[in-house]
């Protein structure tokens, strides 16, 4: 059955959706370079690295329906932030706002009955989960530590092992 006109516009929204997170989170790793804190700019080059992967697998999906891909122009993420909380609080939001957007998709593919769909999507609906649990987890240690450098630092030495 071919995917429909609809379903494909969509996944090329979200191709880009993906690109434009891939940014944001090497704008991020690019900040806390910036500010000497190498493990969390290490953990979120990965972030980028996962990034890029989810948008092939959308592009992989497309090709494997026969539909075009448009690649897309990407924005430019933010430059500097306040501090690693004010970071992991815009990650986790963003990271909400990404599930959203995977809702809407899942929505769509139900209303048009493309099962092969909604079984792809299958897979951005976990990996949600545990992107936002991640973000979540690292917002809620930097709560904790307060204006504390020192466990800024070992918090920073433990991203790096991500
Ligand atoms: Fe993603
Ligand atoms: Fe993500």
């Amino acid at each position: 059955m071919k995917i429909s006109k609809e379903m494909t516009a969509a996944i090329n929204d979200q191709i880009k959706a993906e690109y434009d997170s891939a940014y944001i989170y090497l704008g991020m790793s690019a900040w806390f370079e910036s500010e000497g804190l190498s493990g969390m700019a290490h953990w979120m080059r990965k972030q980028y690295g996962e990034e890029i992967e989810h948008t092939e697998k959308f592009i992989k999906y497309l090709y494997e329906r026969g539909a075009r891909v448009i690649i897309p122009g990407v924005d430019k993420p933010k430059e500097s932030y306040a501090s690693a909380l004010e970071v992991f609080q815009t990650a986790y939001k963003h990271e909400q706002y990404v599930t959203e957007r995977i809702y809407k998709l899942v929505d769509q593919a139900l209303a048009e009955k493309d099962y092969a769909t909604q079984s792809m999507l299958k897979w951005y609906v976990d990996e949600q989960v545990e992107e936002e649990s991640s973000a979540e987890a690292i917002v809620s240690k930097l709560e904790c530590l307060g204006d504390s450098k020192q466990a800024l630092y070992m918090l920073d030495k433990e991203l790096g092992g991500r």
